[in-house]
């Protein structure tokens, strides 16, 4: 199979970088913004429907980045696009918001087991700062313990010590722990007695660049009881993993309740919006807050995120993905097996992280078989987790084990070190 060729991407990328910082920036960066390896990936989209992209190049792309999560239930999903054009036929941004904001909340409600209200917002990080926010206002203590390498967005306190612009007293009330490490925890907690006002934690450990970590089995519940007693606010960030372990929220799928719910990507197919929500006795705190935006009210995400919602629960959306992620690790797994060579598969499979290892886990193999891969049709992330969504059909699965053969064995002509027999 010829290699992809992305000549009108890069011509594309030359405009780009005259006009625009680091011409495409953050996580879909390349180049300059450190990410991405330029020649392996596409850098500009033409189209996108189902599971598929299309480069400006006209390449084909089974996309397992989904958006980096956003595509749950397929690009350009009819029931969702529908919703989205008769709302957007009677208006988006208006002056008076519209009734489907309230329908959502009720969806929303409806479906997440720890939500007794929605808070709406448009990022993922416009939502965990919020989150940070009411923890401190319920509780009037300043700390918040974190994870070590998570990741909740960009805004400033949730910056790592040294990032350009970020001053320290900005994350001087920060704490890390080690994730599924309760006896840190507990220390940690016991040793900042009554200052600590929440912690906030993803789900399970999807840290970039090495294999994710999913929490011993009673971890989550030890982690709620201390902060009972201890009247901190458990935050679950359920931006990345919300809506592909359990739609009642992975708080649920971890057999425990948060206090507050950060929700995002996933949440309207692909449509601009993100939601808080949480328990009953946190809405008068929230009700205290000053915080929207010009855009957070917007309709048409409203409409989009209902028919999202709806359509999620009825086709047992997180079954369906976990079923498509589980045949497609255990095929990739077969694939690097048959060849000789070990592949790491770890998280959930409906978002799960691959790595093909090497003696010296230097990455360099895996960059390299995963850039074969995506040359070829293949899109995925060398340092992400990937994501799965509804649209993936047994016909695209064995094309990609077809494509990881191929790209692995040209890999391995380049790092015969990886074999393991
Ligand atoms: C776990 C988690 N929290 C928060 C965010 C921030 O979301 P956004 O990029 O929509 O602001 C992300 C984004 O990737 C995320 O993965």
């Amino acid at each position: 199979m010829d290699a992809y060729k992305y000549t009108k991407s890069f011509e594309l990328y030359d405009r780009a970088e005259k006009v625009i910082p680091c011409g495409i920036y953050g996580h879909l960066g390349v180049g300059r913004s450190r990410l991405n390896p330029m020649g392996s990936y596409p850098l500009f989209a033409d189209r996108a429907e189902g599971t598929y992209i299309w480069d400006v190049d006209g390449n084909r792309f089974i996309d397992y980045a989904c958006a980096y999560g956003p595509n749950v239930l397929g690009y350009q999903d009819p029931e969702v696009e529908a919703a989205a054009l008769a709302q957007e036929k009677k208006g988006n941004c208006t002056t008076v918001v519209s009734p489907v904001m309230i329908e959502c909340a009720e969806e929303l409600i409806k479906t997440v087991t720890c939500a007794d209200w929605a808070f709406f917002a448009k990022n993922g990080g416009d939502v965990t700062t919020l989150a940070v926010m009411v923890a401190r206002h319920a509780t009037g203590r300043k700390k918040i313990v974190m994870m070590k390498s998570c990741y909740h967005g960009v805004t400033q306190w949730c910056q790592t010590p040294g990032t350009p612009g970020v001053l320290d007293e900005e994350i001087s009330n920060n704490l890390y722990a080690k994730f599924n490490d309760y006896e840190g925890l507990k220390a940690l907690i016991e040793a900042h007695e009554g200052e600590i006002a929440g912690i906030i934690s993803m789900p399970y450990n999807h840290i970039s660049h090495y294999d994710n970590v999913l929490p011993d089995a009673d971890y989550w519940k030890k982690v709620r009881k201390l902060c009972d007693e201890k009247g901190i606010y458990l935050i679950i960030d359920d931006v990345r993993a919300g809506f592909r372990m359990d739609l009642a929220g992975s708080d649920h799928y971890f057999g425990i309740k948060a206090d507050m719910l950060c929700l995002g990507k996933a949440i309207a197919n692909g449509w601009n919006m993100s939601a808080l929500v949480g328990v009953a006795k946190l809405k008068p705190v929230v009700e205290d807050m000053n915080y929207t935006g010009s855009f957070w009210l917007s309709s048409i995400p409203f409409a989009a995120s209902v028919a999202t919602l709806r359509k999620m629960r009825r086709i047992d959306s997180v079954g369906i993905m976990q079923r498509i992620g589980r045949e497609l690790t255990e095929g990739l797994r077969q694939v690097c097996d048959s060849n000789d060579t070990l592949l790491s598969v770890t998280g959930l499979p409906s978002l799960f992280k691959i790595i093909l290892k090497d003696p010296d886990e230097s990455l360099i193999p895996h960059q390299q078989w995963i850039g074969e891969m995506v040359r070829r049709g293949i899109y995925i992330s060398h340092f992400h987790n990937m994501f799965t969504n509804v649209m993936i059909s047994r016909e695209d699965l064995q094309y990609t084990f077809d494509v990881a053969d191929e790209a692995l064995k040209i890999t391995l002509r380049d790092h015969p070190e990886i074999r393991i027999r």
